[in-house]
């Protein structure tokens, strides 16, 4: 009923856009255009922060779903699915023109990208990409939205695409197959990174929010990690209200790096409601509430099943045992021989002993995994 009523002001709101501008695909992954029109009815809808999070789900009740991103990724029980399809790509390869518009929407840094941009394989249908946005902090705390082994990367990037059976990524983004977003997280390196200082570069020149500047297309491709081979899947929803439960995610393993400078740009330039600085616009990790978390690679072998032949091994060229003698130069060659073996076996030991253990407490949480997340 609720949302019924908040569809239909999404379709006037959006009628009403592309009427009074000719730039429709200026929305965020959210459609979260609507918030205008939810405004005469809901009088404190539209200023939805990522300070008050807990309270989405009072407006927007797909917020509180049992399908809702981002998640925690854990790396120990994501499930290897050697079946899923791998991601191509096409016309990512944009030339300088048309240029892209650039948007602070108050929420996001957003770039609007054309409908010839596409996965054209990696899900049951074509997608079109609609636009790009990112996730960040601040200097103390790291943003990304998506979390691995509950840890925070600085910064997280969206590529929001949608569903080439419907018209246009609002239509799409409430159907249950509409959207697919791939995303990725972004560390610090030592270098700058000139894909990225295309965007960065004319971060001054958005810092009001609602204001838009132009910049020449370029390779979008080099935005998303070199290897787009290694990746987390899972169902899950827009990361900003309203909520809705229509994202099928690709977060990948390799990850991009920007310099410490230009997340700093990020950190520091762009500016919200209140002269505040646009910042800290990630959502918390969200209960899976048993959904499955697949990747399309296997974590190390040595991590799966730890041998424990080579271990036994006195491989010359192994670094361990190249370091444990030169540090015991003043012992006779039995006495190190003597200790190695010794430590090699006490080593073997403590590896099997937790491996026996772990295996165990991972049977035991097998089990109790579904029932504990619905109590929570
Ligand atoms: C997500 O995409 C995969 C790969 O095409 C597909 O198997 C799966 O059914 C999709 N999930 C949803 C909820 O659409
Ligand atoms: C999206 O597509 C729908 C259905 O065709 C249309 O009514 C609507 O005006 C379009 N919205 C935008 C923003 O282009
Ligand atoms: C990539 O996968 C490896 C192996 O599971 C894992 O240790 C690492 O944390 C992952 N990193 C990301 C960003 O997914
Ligand atoms: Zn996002």
């Amino acid at each position: 009923m609720l949302r019924k009523a908040f569809l239909t002001v999404l379709f006037l709101h959006c009628l009403v856009l592309s009427l009074a501008s000719s730039s429709s695909s200026s929305e965020e992954d959210d459609g979260s255009s609507e918030q205008e029109g939810e405004e005469h009815k809901k009088s404190h809808s539209h200023h939805w922060g990522y300070t008050d999070q807990a309270t989405w789900g009072s407006v927007f009740t797909d917020c509180n779903g049992k399908s809702q991103s981002p998640i925690d990724i854990n790396t120990k029980t994501a499930i290897y699915d050697d079946s899923l399809p791998s991601i191509k790509l096409e016309g990512y390869d944009l030339t300088d023109s048309p240029a892209l518009t650039l948007l602070n929407n108050g929420h996001t840094l957003q770039l609007s990208l054309p409908r010839s941009m596409q996965i054209v394989s990696g899900f049951d249908r074509v997608y079109h990409a609609a636009q790009l946005h990112f996730h960040w902090g601040s200097v103390e705390e790291p943003g990304s939205e998506h979390t691995i082994d509950n840890v925070h990367f600085p910064a997280e990037i969206h590529v929001v695409h949608y569903n080439s059976k419907y018209a246009n990524l609002s239509e799409a983004a409430s159907k249950p197959d509409g959207l697919a977003v791939l995303g990725a997280f972004i560390g610090i390196g030592l270098r700058e990174n000139e894909n990225y200082e295309k965007i960065l570069s004319a971060l001054t020149d958005v810092s009001v929010e609602e204001t838009n500047t132009e910049i020449p297309g370029f390779n979008v491709r080099h935005l998303l990690p070199n290897s787009l081979e290694r990746f987390y899947r899972y169902t899950g929803s827009l990361t900003t209200p309203p909520c809705f439960q229509t994202v099928n995610w690709t977060m990948f393993n390799d990850t991009i790096t920007v310099s410490r400078k230009q997340l700093a740009a990020l950190e520091d330039t762009l500016k919200m409601e209140q002269n505040q600085l646009l910042r800290l616009n990630f959502r918390a990790p969200q209960l899976l509430y048993g959904r499955r978390v697949l990747s399309s690679f296997s974590a190390s072998p040595a991590q799966l099943s730890p041998k424990i032949v080579p271990l036994t091994e006195t491989d010359p060229n192994n670094p361990r045992v190249r370091a444990s003698t030169g540090g015991l130069a003043g012992l006779s060659r039995g006495d190190i021989l003597a200790i190695a073996f010794g430590g090699l076996f006490a080593v073997t030991l403590l590896a099997f002993s937790l491996y026996a253990y772990q295996q165990r407490k991972k049977k035991f949480q097998d089990k109790k995994r579904f029932p504990s997340e619905c109590h929570l």
